[in-house]
């Protein structure tokens, strides 16, 4: 299909990278449209690891252009690093990635603000990627943008507004416009060549009938409207963000819904299926489950389904892909979440205070023994396997497309939904 999305449909970190990586073998274009250096898409081309952070994964295929779409917030200095990792692997990026000239650029001042910010009482457990400050600067008119990184005085006059505003809340940490300056004029200067109107390039890509896949970062539990609000990320992770955050209107013809086959959260907030018992400490010990940006230990639970179910709807999935389903073999008895106690609404509770008291109620369903990691289609897996995965799709009402064993490429397989038997 011409355009393609995969999204996170949980707390971020459901293998999206890894999907798009494959996916994007037979892609056009490859666009980022929301976040920055907050996200790490961890990939293993020819079986090496690799984290791209604010790159599009697309970066790994040489056939494919990358869009650094209006929508994210980049930081210069990280994202130099980044082009330069990738780059000595092999990847040349000259004519392959565009940086849109409208994106946000995140300052040494939002590095500090977002860590003034986690260290105060009410912290949110960010990524301190400085991603928040960015886009409070952004729809605080006060921001600086790629555009600006390439003139001198267009970028004093933007650093000047946005310390002019901050500084009651930095005080004597507010920096300097000379201070500041010169470093991201030289970067700014590195990053020209790639710097573009990056709308124009999608529009005339979707004229052209080209194949463009969306890559979604965090997941839809971290969207910042529709999300666990206040602990959330800043930008807009649901298929609603896609045309805002890329610059141009569109309907995406396949939404591919990413989901591990349990769940994790890394950072504060509620989450209702979490287990703090010996079971959470299995899933994270063999699922790896450590941040990929911050190496943080990743909170571990149960799959909550009654939450995919709602995000699926209201981001139009169309398509499941359940990652992980290895890490699942062995455990025994498996709990899938249904439902909360007392909670009669189809949707979530938009109140925090109420999200957090929510009990889960669970429904038990068989688990396998088989080590299922070297399975390379659906209908070799076992029948305790297939029944979890019907189970799942029944009560989500999305077809799964993709199940994923292990972090290698193969290891991903496609499906017309749950397999039978
Ligand atoms: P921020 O995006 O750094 O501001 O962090 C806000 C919240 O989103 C925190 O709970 C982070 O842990 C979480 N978060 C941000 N990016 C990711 C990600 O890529 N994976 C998982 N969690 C993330």
């Amino acid at each position: 299909m011409p355009t393609t999305a995969i999204l996170g449909l949980q707390w971020g970190d459901e293998g999206k990278g890894k999907l798009v990586d494959s996916l994007c073998a037979d892609m056009d274009l490859c666009v980022r449209f929301q976040g920055g250096g907050n996200a790490g898409h961890t990939v293993y081309p020819e079986g090496k690891k690799i984290v791209l952070h604010h790159l599009p994964t697309g970066v790994l295929h040489k056939g494919c252009i990358n869009i650094m779409a209006q929508g994210m917030v980049i930081d210069p200095a990280r994202l130099l690093d980044e082009i330069h990792e990738v780059e000595a692997r092999g990847y040349a990026l000259k004519d392959r990635l565009l940086i849109s000239d409208r994106a946000a650029v995140t300052t040494p001042m939002h590095l500090s603000l977002d860590g003034l910010r986690e260290a105060g009482a009410d912290k949110v457990g960010t990524t301190k990627r400085g991603i928040g400050p960015t886009y409070s600067d952004r729809y605080d008119r006060i921001g600086v943008r790629m555009a600006d990184l390439l003139d001198k005085e267009a970028l004093a006059e933007a650093l000047q507004r946005a310390i002019a505003v901050r500084a009651c809340q930095m005080g004597d940490s507010a920096p300097t416009v000379q201070s500041m300056i010169g470093p991201l004029l030289e970067m700014g200067n590195r990053l020209k060549p790639y710097v573009a109107d990056t709308a124009l390039t999608q529009s005339e890509a979707i004229k052209e009938k080209q194949r463009i896949l969306f890559e979604g970062a965090q997941g839809a539990m971290l969207d910042v409207i529709q999300g666990t609000y206040p602990f959330v990320t800043s930008s807009h992770t649901l298929a609603s963000g896609i045309p805002a955050g890329a610059g141009l209107y569109l309907g995406v013809d396949d939404i591919i819904g990413v989901s591990k086959a349990y769940c994790t959260r890394v950072g504060e907030g509620p989450f209702p299926t979490e287990l703090n018992d010996a079971s959470g400490e299995a899933l994270r010990q063999k699922g790896g489950e450590f941040g990929a940006t911050t190496g943080r230990p990743r909170r571990c639970g149960w799959i909550d389904l009654f939450a995919l179910r709602y995000v699926c709807r209201i981001s139009g999935v169309t398509r499941l892909a359940i990652t992980k389903l290895d890490v699942l073999s062995a455990f025994g008895d498996l709990k899938v979440g249904v439902g909360y106690e007392g909670w009669n609404q189809p949707g979530l509770p938009a109140d925090i205070r109420r999200f957090s008291a929510l009990k889960p109620v669970y429904k038990t369903l068989p688990g396998w023994k088989e080590d299922i990691s070297k399975v390379r289609g659906a209908g070799d897996l076992p029948k305790t396997t297939r029944e979890y995965l019907r189970f799942l799709e029944e009560f989500v009402g999305v077809p799964i497309g993709i199940i994923s064993v292990g972090p290698e490429r193969e290891a991903s397989f496609f499906t017309a939904g749950a397999p039978k038997g």
